[in-house]
């Protein structure tokens, strides 16, 4: 989860996860090299394959992890209404301590994602790269959906 790296890395108390918590408390995307060298952290010494949770939210994003790990097979795109999202972030938040649960930055986070992560989805929409799954409805429904997309694109389910 880039998000987890991310947090984790305001926790640690460090000069840079200081930097990191403004950008996300103003909703806005932290820069690439930090994303992208935390991910690359988080994945060196595994053999993968690898499910990667909020990532690319920039076009940015996307090049600077292109560059420094090769092409992604698939990207899961799970859509809801803002509707729905404000409603279930706003749950979350009595619970999940998130700086960012509160809706001054929900809105902030709707707004960069309109200008920084719509043309990455568009992008590898147009490049065949996306797979579109209906995040409306309950978590067993939405991973039955998202279990169905990865076997349609030839994942193996995994062993249980
Ligand atoms: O994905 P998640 O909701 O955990 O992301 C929380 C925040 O972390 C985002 O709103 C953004 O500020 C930051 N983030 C980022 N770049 C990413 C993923 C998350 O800047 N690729
Ligand atoms: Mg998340």
């Amino acid at each position: 989860s880039a998000g987890e790296l991310l947090r984790a890395e305001v926790a640690s108390g460090s000069e840079l996860g200081r930097q990191i918590g403004a950008v996300i408390d103003e909703g806005k995307i932290v820069t690439s090299q930090t994303t992208v060298g935390l991910l690359r952290a988080g994945m060196a010494g595994s053999a993968g394959p690898f499910l990667i949770d909020g990532f690319p939210r920039s076009l940015s994003n996307l090049e600077a992890f292109e560059a420094a790990m090769g092409p992604a097979r698939l990207m899961l795109f799970l859509e809801a209404s803002e509707r729905e999202m404000e409603a279930r972030l706003l749950k979350r938040g009595t619970s999940s301590g998130r700086s960012d649960d509160n809706l001054q930055t929900i809105t902030k986070r709707f707004r960069t994602f309109a200008e920084e992560t719509r043309p990455v989805v568009a992008r590898l929409e147009e490049q065949g790269g996306l797979r579109r799954v209906d995040a409306a409805g309950g978590e067993d429904e939405v991973f039955a959906r998202v279990c169905e997309a990865l076997a349609d694109q030839g994942f193996a389910a995994a062993a249980s």
